[in-house]
């Protein structure tokens, strides 16, 4: 299907200033021109407006709450629109607080149209953090527990009804990073977790293959793509590393496979700093996977 550009330059959901730069950087590394090589019909829509970041200590557990719900609320109206018009939206970060706006805009979508989402969150982070638990107060680390309820009505009420999506729905791979508090709430709220741990013993393939299991022709596939799910020695261009990440054989494995299920119908990149990169080394990798999600490979296959 055709695909929108939704440039989010924010970063007022993160710690560190410059993944507000992620969009321009993204693009410098030819992520329309990728995608246009490969026959898609590309609309840069350019860069949403917000507030810009007061860089103030957390209040009452967030930092900079009234700025996350307005980039989230502009977000959220941007994809929806693109849905409704038919086209594929892919939302060029800015920090992954951004998947509020985009995910609720995407439940929304799917609950109209009957379809069934599932929300594949490739990340080192869980970001199932609340103002209770989080240790830093950024909202970054609280996108999905927002989505699945838990978080300020400001965020959990974006599209009207809370929650967007339940827990279930979310299926995260790459994760190796959770906070003490954290770990609680996924294993309470039952997310479905495939940490480096298991990707070690099972593979990435049996691990995609868990993760992809029981998607058919009505399945929507949201692909929240954290470049932070990268390892470190690869992709340095973000402001919260871990060590122990994903390889590059790794990552293209698990886009070739998200690709061959014919099923994604929108995607975040997020967290993409190019103040911390290595001549913008980290966006060009974000660029060559986003070929490989849309069905680059090496030789012809069926
Ligand atoms: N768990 C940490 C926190 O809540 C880090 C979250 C990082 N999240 C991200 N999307 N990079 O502060
Ligand atoms: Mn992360
Ligand atoms: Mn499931
Ligand atoms: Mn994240």
């Amino acid at each position: 299907s055709p695909v929108s550009l939704i440039g989010v330059p924010t970063d007022v959901g993160a710690g560190h200033r410059g993944a507000g730069l992620g969009p321009d950087a993204l693009r410098i590394a030819g992520l329309g021109d990728a995608l246009t090589a490969r026959g898609v019909d590309v609309r840069d829509l350019g860069n949403l407006a917000g507030p810009r970041n007061p860089w103030t200590a957390p209040v009452q557990g967030y930092r900079h709450l009234d700025e996350v719900v307005a980039w989230n609320r502009a977000l959220m109206e941007a994809t929806y629109a693109e849905l409704q018009a038919g086209r594929m939206p892919i939302m060029l970060g800015g920090d992954h607080c951004l998947g509020i706006g985009s995910i609720t805009a995407v439940a929304r979508w799917c609950r109209e149209q009957g379809k069934d989402l599932r929300v594949l969150w490739l990340d080192a982070h869980s970001d199932f953090n609340t103002s209770e638990v989080t240790p830093s107060g950024n909202v970054h680390g609280m996108p999905v527990a927002c989505l699945c309820g838990l978080g300020p009505d400001a965020l959990t009420r974006l599209g009207g009804d809370a929650p967007a999506i339940r827990p279930q729905q979310v299926h995260q791979i790459g994760i190796r990073s959770v906070d003490q508090e954290e770990k609680r709430l996924i294993k309470q709220h039952q997310v479905d977790v495939y940490d480096m741990r298991y990707i070690d013993e099972a593979g990435m393939k049996r691990t995609m293959e868990a993760a992809l299991a029981g998607i058919d022709a009505n399945t929507h596939l949201h692909v929240s793509f954290d470049v932070d799910f990268l390892d470190p020695s690869i992709a340095p261009g973000v402001g919260t590393t871990v060590p122990g990440g994903v390889n590059y054989r790794e990552a293209q494995l698990v886009m070739e496979m998200i690709a061959d299920t014919g099923r994604m119908g929108s995607l975040d990149i997020v967290e993409l700093n190019p103040l911390l990169d290595n001549r913008n080394a980290t966006a060009e990798l974000a660029v060559d996977l986003v070929e490989s999600l849309f069905g680059k490979s090496t030789l012809m296959r069926d």
